[in-house]
């Protein structure tokens, strides 16, 4: 049986002032012309709180270059949902944080790009790192639950212990270490981003070492490096069994990354309800529990704890997005992943392609 999902990734805007090159975002951005209005944005919260969700995620895009942002915070808040801002912490102040407070925000993911000023400031493409410092003072100041968020790659893998350090001075309560996921923009540049063996090998036990360290204090989650391991990773948990997410123009995607899947037809909130769309939608039911799998994954063991892996990644490296993730050494398309590493893991790192804006 289909159960309710917990939570919702609002994605109020695609618009962002960061330039990141590991940006999971579509390639086609939305433009502001094609958000979802005010009124649209609360319906659909209300909907998904009939659905069940008690968890608002408002994301992008930069979600602070929405102004209606306090009057869609505060809606969800009033719906009993809670509620979090995951932001680059840029036009972030402390009349804005405070008035967000008072409409129920409870929690802040700020991203870092880096521990190293110059280079956090080369990744972001705008000098970024000393406002994300204002802004983690301000978050402490403000008193709300606060995770400090770095993507990890190629170019900032090796100080993996300063990002840690960065995270206790800003005082965070929850530092997400999270390696690439090549999506959206971020599959241009794979070949800038992919860490070395040796990179991975190196920051595990720092990792490690910290968590044990830091144990009680600052909770540390580490998300692998998927393309190098031997297994695929439980992506989303399942495909629509416990999160939605809604792009800015309206689309309901079973996963942040589900536009990439052109063979699924596209949901939106403009023509059904999200009920309608979780649990009776051909998207949504595509690959649900185990029927849909193939071999290898129909007789795996692990077939409840890994789902087949990730259905986008398997989309975007074979153009079928029911095979078994390619990362799996059991899948017969394993040999791409392997090329991939052997050809793209290079000396010295191919320039970005900073994402520009809309
Ligand atoms: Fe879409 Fe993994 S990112 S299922």
């Amino acid at each position: 049986m289909t159960e309710a999902p917990l939570g919702l990734l609002a994605e109020l805007t695609h618009r962002c002032p960061l330039h990141c090159p590991y940006c999971s975002n579509p390639v086609e951005l939305v433009t502001r012309a094609d958000e979802l209005d005010t009124l649209t944005w609360q319906r659909v919260f209300d909907e998904a709180r009939e659905l069940g969700v008690l968890q608002m995620h408002m994301s992008g895009g930069e979600p602070l270059a929405r102004p209606d942002l306090p009057e869609l915070l505060g809606h969800a808040s009033g719906l009993g949902c809670y509620t979090n801002l995951v932001t680059s912490g840029l036009g972030l102040t402390a009349e804005r944080l405070a008035d967000l407070v008072d409409r129920g925000l409870d929690h802040v993911q700020l991203s870092v790009q880096d521990s190293d000023r110059a280079n956090a400031n080369l990744i972001a493409g705008v000098k970024a790192y000393d406002r994300k410092l204002t802004a983690a003072r301000l978050i402490k100041d403000a008193g709300v639950a606060f995770t400090v968020n770095a993507v990890m790659h190629k170019a900032n893998l090796d100080h993996i212990g300063g990002i840690i350090a960065l995270a206790e001075e800003m005082d965070a309560d929850r530092l997400e270490l999270a390696n690439t996921q090549y999506y959206g923009w971020a599959l241009r540049n794979r070949a800038a981003l992919l860490p070395t063996r040796e990179q991975l090998a190196a920051a595990g036990p720092v990792v490690r070492r910290a968590q044990e360290r830091l144990a009680g204090r600052m909770e540390i989650v580490y998300v692998i490096a998927d393309y190098h391991e031997a297994n695929p990773k439980p992506c989303m948990y399942g495909w629509g069994s416990r999160q939605l997410t809604v792009a800015p123009n309206g689309d309901v995607l079973p996963c942040p990354a589900a536009s990439v899947i052109t063979s699924l037809p596209v949901q939106n909130v403009a023509r059904s309800s999200l009920s309608e769309i979780w649990y009776g939608s051909e998207t949504f039911n595509a690959f649900r529990g185990t029927e849909w799998m193939r071999e290898p994954c129909r007789s795996c063991p692990r077939k409840e704890i890994d789902f087949g892996g990730c259905r986008c990644q398997a989309f975007q490296l074979t153009g079928d997005a029911a095979a078994t993730d390619p990362v799996c050494t059991l899948s017969p398309d394993h040999g791409l992943v392997q090329d991939i590493l052997a050809t793209e893991i290079v000396e010295t790192r191919p320039a970005f392609a900073m994402r520009r804006s809309v």
